[in-house]
């Protein structure tokens, strides 16, 4: 690999980014919202000291976006970097090897909440302009930096933001790093994601917890109805057995399986790094299908009864249960929450009350793989890797993207630095320390190639 950063300079930004991952920035907890400003000020710093001007922390009616730009010369092409300074919760807090909020290097990782989801991946781009106008005074295209604060809760607020700031915000690409490299030595270019739908499921059957001696038998039990409910969802086949849900399914093309079969994938290493005896794949598709470009229901989480230590004969009153699709093109999200609403009250016995809640969702995204925005990003990661990047889709769900298309008219580039075995969303999250420098030559290699 080429690296044009200073050892000095490499140690100062990666103490910059353990600044920042030392700020609990949950966007979730209610009680953190005092820390989530403190996070938006310190991206904002950082982004003065880099040398962006118009800095701002700009008020949304959640948590704040930080705003920067460097603007060159108006001929030149924008690039709008777009990355999330909010991160999820800790917990399970004792699972962790070295505390959330401490970042700890171990290995050549670095180890906090946060890590890997988004805080090193998109100051990747922070220090790439630090890097350029340090040592060139100048940058090769007009930048600018949009890091909201409430990514993780489902981005509320940034639609409106978009709409409200279209003039100041008007670029010619997007550039987001907030997915995956392929493997550690090599890159990908993401040009699809997955759509969301979440719901929660309450069943209620007695008015409180009983004597499971005394009443069992007679009286109905939510959890067990409630899981005789959520294994219905889904067939031996693995293909989700609510009516309607496939209908606007698009299905891959003959050439883009194609290209996913020609991808060096091995589902023993995915096995491997997650811990699994076999992988459930639907039906007619490979487990890499699977994962980014067929829809998906999962259980998020149950909840009934006497969790604690030791047993307690107890018949429960309720249950509870957390779950989400993952959606492709054309399905809507709405719609599909829907769908699954109705199909859950059609199963629930006449013996449950059942309750079912519709939370947050966002839009699949898809681009085509050869899209010529891409071509920037391909010259940056063949001049820094010295390879061609890997194009597939992504299983996670980054909402705003569609919108950026939608009301600012961006294609979008998704050159993820981070891994998905770096435990984003769960404890011991981590991000390579090499692939934080990477990240910025390519950062710098990518504005330069968006030269026309
Ligand atoms: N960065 C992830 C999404 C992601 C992960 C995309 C890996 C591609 C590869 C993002 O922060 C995230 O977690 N999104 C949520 C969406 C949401 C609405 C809370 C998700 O996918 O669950
Ligand atoms: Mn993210
Ligand atoms: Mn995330």
């Amino acid at each position: 690999m080429t690296t044009t950063i200073s050892q000095d300079r490499k140690i100062a930004y990666l103490e910059d980014l353990k600044t920042l991952l030392r700020i609990p920035s949950v966007s979730t907890d209610p009680a953190r919202k005092g820390e989530v400003r403190r996070c938006a000020e310190e991206v904002a710093r950082q982004m003065k000291e880099a040398g962006l001007q118009a800095v701002e922390i700009m008020e949304t009616a959640g948590h704040p976006v930080v705003y920067g730009e460097y603007l060159v010369d108006t001929k030149l092409p924008t690039a709008l970097i777009y990355g999330h300074y909010d991160v999820q919760p800790e917990d399970p807090v004792d699972l962790w090897t070295s505390p959330p909020f401490e970042p700890t290097l171990r290995d050549g990782k670095l180890y906090a909440r946060g890590a890997t989801d988004d805080k090193g991946q998109f100051l990747c781009h922070i220090k790439a302009v630090a890097s350029l106008l340090e040592t060139e005074g100048t940058l090769p295209v007009n930048v600018k930096i949009v890091i909201e604060g409430e990514e993780e809760i489902g981005s509320p607020h940034l639609a409106p933001f978009l709409e409200q700031h279209k003039e100041k915000l008007k670029a010619d690409v997007l550039v987001v790093s907030d997915s995956a490299m392929y493997a550690p030595d090599q890159p990908s270019l993401v040009y699809g994601l997955r759509g969301l739908c979440y719901l929660q499921i309450d069943l209620k059957g007695a008015d409180s917890d009983l004597h499971s001696g005394v009443f069992g038998g007679a009286v109905p039990n939510p959890a067990l109805e409630l899981a005789r409910i959520l294994a219905q969802l889904k067939d031996s086949e693995e293909r989700i057995t609510v009516p309607g849900f496939y209908d606007k399914v698009e299905d891959m093309s003959s050439e883009e399986r194609a290209a996913y079969a020609a991808l060096d994938f091995s589902p023993e290493e995915l096995k491997r790094s997650v811990g699994v005896n076999e992988l459930t794949p639907e039906k007619g598709y490979s487990a890499l299908e699977s994962r980014t470009a067929r829809p998906t229901l999962e259980v998020n989480g149950m909840l009934s009864g006497y969790t604690g230590e030791g047993a307690k004969t107890v018949l429960p009153g309720r249950a509870m249960a957390k779950v989400s699709c993952r959606l492709v093109p054309h399905q809507n999200p709405a719609e599909i929450a829907q769908l699954v609403e109705d199909y859950v009250r059609k199963l629930c016995p006449a013996s449950m009350e059942c309750t079912v809640q519709q939370m947050h969702g966002g839009h699949p995204w898809l681009t085509p793989p050869d899209h010529p925005a891409l071509e920037a990003a391909a010259i940056a990661i063949r001049k820094v890797f010295g390879k061609e990047p890997v194009r597939l889709r992504e299983g996670g769900s980054i909402p705003i993207v569609i919108d950026f298309q939608k009301i600012l008219g961006l294609p979008g580039i998704l050159l993820g630095f981070g891994l998905n075995d770096e435990n984003l969303h769960a404890p011991n999250e981590h991000f390579r320390v090499e692939n934080f420098y990477q990240g910025i030559e390519i950062s710098k290699e990518l504005l330069r190639a968006l030269v026309p």
